[in-house]
């Protein structure tokens, strides 16, 4: 394994190191924000990090100073910026920690950012079920308000930037990034219809940036040292930089891994995170969180970047790779994920508010042996009719985990409903879902 330096979770790798304002300041921290503040000009910071590739670690991988650039440059209201800590994407780890465990990180980051688009107002967005998360940050935030870092006249430098954590309420949906603006409103957490963007029409129909915990983290290290050295890192051009991968499932080491972008699954799963936990093959691995669609063993060599998991069909989307084992059961591992899609479907449009209770009805159906062919028909048009049909990505999102699985492993849902014709009950309702089929997948395995 390749000695790999880590930067984001260097720090709190270090024996004894708690993330409090000491232990950050010794790291260097909050060097970047003295680099900057009043000595480099906003544009300039927006273009060193253009310069770095620096790409949105929340899902769609949007370069991120591309995106402070939408932000109007003539507008003389309020502005702001949001960070995302809604974290909610199953499989994804990450941001928890990097707010648990070094908070100083993501506040510095949330500063710099603050300052290159112009804001004087920063809310960190967290999901209610963080509540330690929530706790730490708030006292991080004095710590730093007191040592004047935050607040007014900053650093001498004449800018003012205030942050405010706000917990969300635990909905999925509140971590697209309109749904998090109309819920930090007060409002109930739906998407918005884009355009507008939120970079001309944000929070309080103000200009807005909307960055993950993780992409903002990485600023600091950007400014302090330098848009070349981030550039040089990963998979040049378009995927620089580490990505701190969440590893879950069936491996031997489960957890978060920051790695350069590039390596392979292969090198991931079974030199990180230890292989398999059993003597069992690896049989699926998820690449980038629930949203993302399944890959196989064929899939272990394609390289961890933008491009190349675009390729193999699926995306490196939030950065959770949960891995499966021979014996999972496809069609159980797909309607689980379907029914979290379905409790958390917002219910804004039709096509996923309905047709997320059809598709899991249908897969209950088949998974609980009473399925018909026509289903599978069913579930491919289903799916056909709610991906790019709704306000939000939360469509396609949903869809993955079944079109996958019907692409991959289609015999897994036919034998089953063999099975359901050779029982006589092909077809047959059934009212009450058998619990083990819920929580017990070993009963359920191929
Ligand atoms: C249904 C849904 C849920 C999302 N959840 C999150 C989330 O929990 N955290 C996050 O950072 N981005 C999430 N996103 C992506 C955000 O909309 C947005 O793209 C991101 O926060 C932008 O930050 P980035 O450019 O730094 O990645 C979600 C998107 C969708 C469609």
């Amino acid at each position: 394994m390749p000695p790999y330096e880590p930067i984001l979770l260097k720090n709190m790798l270090q024996p004894g190191y708690t993330g409090s304002l000491a232990d950050y300041e010794r790291t260097g921290g909050y060097q970047a924000l003295r680099k900057t503040l009043g000595k480099i000009a906003p544009a300039d910071v927006t273009a060193m990090v253009v310069k770095s590739g620096l790409r949105g670690r929340g899902g769609a991988g949007f370069p991120t100073g591309i995106k402070w650039g939408f932000l109007p440059k003539d507008y003389q209201g309020p502005r702001y910026l949001c960070c995302n800590a809604d974290e909610s994407e199953p499989g994804t780890f990450k941001d928890r920690q990097l707010i648990e465990r070094d908070p100083h990180q993501v506040i510095e980051g949330i500063l710099l950012a603050c300052y290159a688009i112009g804001a004087e107002t920063a809310y960190i967005y967290i999901r209610g079920e963080f509540a330690l998360g929530a706790a730490i940050l708030e006292r991080a935030l004095a710590e730093a308000r007191a040592a004047g870092y935050v607040g007014r006249n900053i650093l001498g430098a004449g800018v003012t930037i205030d942050i405010w954590v706000h917990r969300g309420a635990g909905a999925y949906i509140c971590g697209e990034e309109t749904a998090l603006l109309e819920s930090l409103e007060g409002k109930r957490g739906l998407p918005r219809v884009k355009p507008p963007f939120p970079a001309t029409h944000g929070l309080y129909g103000k200009p807005t940036v909307v960055n993950n915990v993780e992409t903002l983290a990485n600023l600091p290290h950007i400014v302090n040292r330098g848009a070349e050295w981030f550039a040089s890192i990963g998979s040049p051009p378009k995927s620089t930089g580490t990505r701190i991968f969440c590893v879950s499932g069936h491996v031997r080491r489960p957890g978060n891994y920051e790695v350069p972008m590039g390596i392979t699954f292969r090198e991931l799963i079974f030199e990180h995170a230890g292989g398999m936990r059993s003597d069992k093959a690896l049989k699926a691995f998820i690449p980038g969180g629930a949203s993302a669609p399944f890959l196989t063993p064929e899939h272990l060599d394609v390289k961890m970047d933008f491009e190349s998991v675009a390729q193999a069909g699926s995306m490196l989307g939030s950065g959770g790779v949960t891995v499966m084992e021979e014996g999972t059961s496809m069609v159980w591992a797909a309607l689980r994920l379907m029914e979290f899609f379905y409790h958390e479907s917002c219910g804004k449009c039709t096509p996923c508010r309905e047709g997320s209770s059809w598709l899991v009805q249908t897969m209950r159906r088949i998974l609980a042996k009473r399925g018909r062919r026509e289903d599978l028909e069913t579930l491919t048009d289903l799916c056909q009719n709610i991906a790019g049909r709704t306000v939000c990505a939360f469509g396609d999102a949903e869809v993955a985990p079944i079109l996958s699985t019907l692409k991959y492993w289609r015999h897994e849902y036919e034998e089953l409903i063999r099975e359901a014709e050779s029982l006589g009950l092909a077809g047959i309702p059934e009212l009450v879902m058998p619990a083990a089929a819920r929580h017990e997948p070993h009963k359920f395995e191929v």
